[in-house]
């Protein structure tokens, strides 16, 4: 088991490129090989999680090329899929089992998937009860991983109320409407991310998106195209913050992707007054980019916004170290559901706020920190093995006198895999032992 140990440093600059997107990198890959004909990737993720999602896709039958960021899938078309021979061991990744479930759920085959001790103790309820509506056979560990999947079953389509706001819900019943009778279609309480939908439309099938449901009829067919895979704004999200907080600072975040569905901590981190701007907005492939600059910032603390929380969902741990470092109290609420991410990432970054001396109050759907100065740690952090716990702490070193030890950074390679060597590059002083 590695940890970081982060050394004060005061000044953050340079133009920065952070890899692919995580949730992008995921999607090219299902959806590249259900299409028919070749589908060429560039930027792809190679962090464990997304190569989870394409070893399993290798697994069952999909010829699948690496070379550095570019990825070439021949595409075996939608009912293409082959029975794999053991258990898809899906790792870390929530992402993958719960979109691959409503793939996996309209197959001829049978199969079981699996993952490590995090994503085993993750809820899976979420995609089974939708997926049993439409007529899949699932059973699980108590609504936990592994999840064995019977096939041969003919999925009907379904409207389906989101209960909670969650885009790996949304994704998993559109993925099985592909294989349904009839319409499928999704509502949800409030957007979340939608690359399921833009990647869907960009390989020619139709889905109609009204207000906040999206719908698609099952029996179409993909066709393979070039993708272009932008920066992760998950990952520019630390170096957004690092830049904010550090005493000197000036970074550009280069070709990171700005969808709509994902800028929550964009607009979080100007509610606080970072000195944030975005420059260069382009289109490409039906994903919306940008250079985001950040300079040294002021913060404030603020109420977040509860509509910005499915926005920002995978930025908040960034957020509380931003929020430790602004004057006055930050007030999260509405954000349950980072209790059942990687880690509990309500109680894991309290912890670690209490062992730098930041004082916090935590909320059963969130939590209030107040701004202040980080003392010498009292022992080290755990990151309870959560990637964007490990970074996050990395990321006070900026503003800390002392060096921090973080445990068990191991799984920063599921999301980041050069975040040490860039980090270090912009002026930060982490090593990994
Ligand atoms: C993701 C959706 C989000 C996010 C996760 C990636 C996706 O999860 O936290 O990291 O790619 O669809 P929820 O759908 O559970 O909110």
């Amino acid at each position: 088991m590695s940890k970081f140990i982060a050394s004060p440093a005061t000044t953050l600059s340079g133009e920065l490129k952070v890899p692919g997107d995580k949730s992008i990198s995921h999607r090219s890959i299902m959806l590249g090989s259900l299409s028919k004909g070749v589908t060429k990737v560039s930027g792809f993720l190679k962090g464990e999680d997304a190569l989870s999602t394409l070893k399993a896709f290798q697994a069952m039958g999909v010829e699948i090329e690496r070379d550095g960021d570019n990825v070439i899938i021949h595409g075996v078309g939608i009912n293409g899929l082959k029975k794999p021979q053991n258990p898809l061991n899906l790792g870390n990744s929530g992402t993958s089992i719960r979109l691959m479930s409503g793939i996996l759920a309209a197959q001829a085959f049978d199969c079981e998937l699996i993952g490590d001790e995090s994503l085993s103790k993750r809820p899976m309820d979420r995609v089974i009860n939708p997926l049993k509506e439409m007529g899949a056979v699932i059973d699980s560990n108590d609504g936990k991983p592994p999840l064995k999947i019977t096939g041969g079953q003919k999925l009907k389509g379904i409207h389906y109320d989101l209960p909670v706001a969650s885009a790996q819900v949304k994704s998993c019943v559109l993925l099985a409407g592909l294989y349904a009778d009839g319409d499928t279609c999704v509502t949800e309480p409030t957007p979340t991310r939608d690359h399921t939908e833009r990647m869907l439309k960009g390989l020619g099938y139709d889905v109609r998106v009204n207000a906040n449901q999206m719908c698609l009829t099952g029996g179409g067919e993909l066709t393979a195209t070039e993708i272009q895979v932008p920066s992760d704004i998950s990952s520019a999200a630390f170096f957004m913050v690092a830049a904010a907080i550090a005493p000197k600072s000036d970074v550009t975040l280069l070709g990171v992707n700005v969808n709509p569905t994902r800028t929550g901590v964009i607009n979080i981190l100007q509610l606080m007054g970072a000195n944030l701007t975005l420059s260069n907005e382009r289109e490409i492939g039906g994903e919306l980019l940008a250079d985001i600059r950040i300079q040294s910032s002021k913060l404030k603390g603020i109420h977040i916004p509860e509509a910005l929380v499915p926005l920002a969902i995978d930025e908040f741990p960034a957020v509380f170290i931003a929020a430790s470092c602004a004057q006055g109290e930050t007030i999260l609420t509405g954000a349950k559901e980072l209790r059942v991410k990687e880690s509990d990432r309500i109680q894991v970054m309290a912890d670690g706020l209490n062992i730098l001396g930041i004082e916090n109050e935590v909320l059963e759907d969130g939590i209030k920190i107040q701004g202040g100065q980080f003392k010498k740690p009292t022992s080290m952090i755990e990151s309870h093995h959560d990637h964007r716990i490990s970074m996050s702490f990395a990321v006070a070193s900026l503003r800390c006198d002392y060096p921090i030890e973080i445990n068990g950074v191991d799984n920063v390679m599921t999301s980041f895999p050069n975040f040490v060597e860039l980090s270090n590059s912009a002026g930060m002083s982490i090593v990994e032992v």
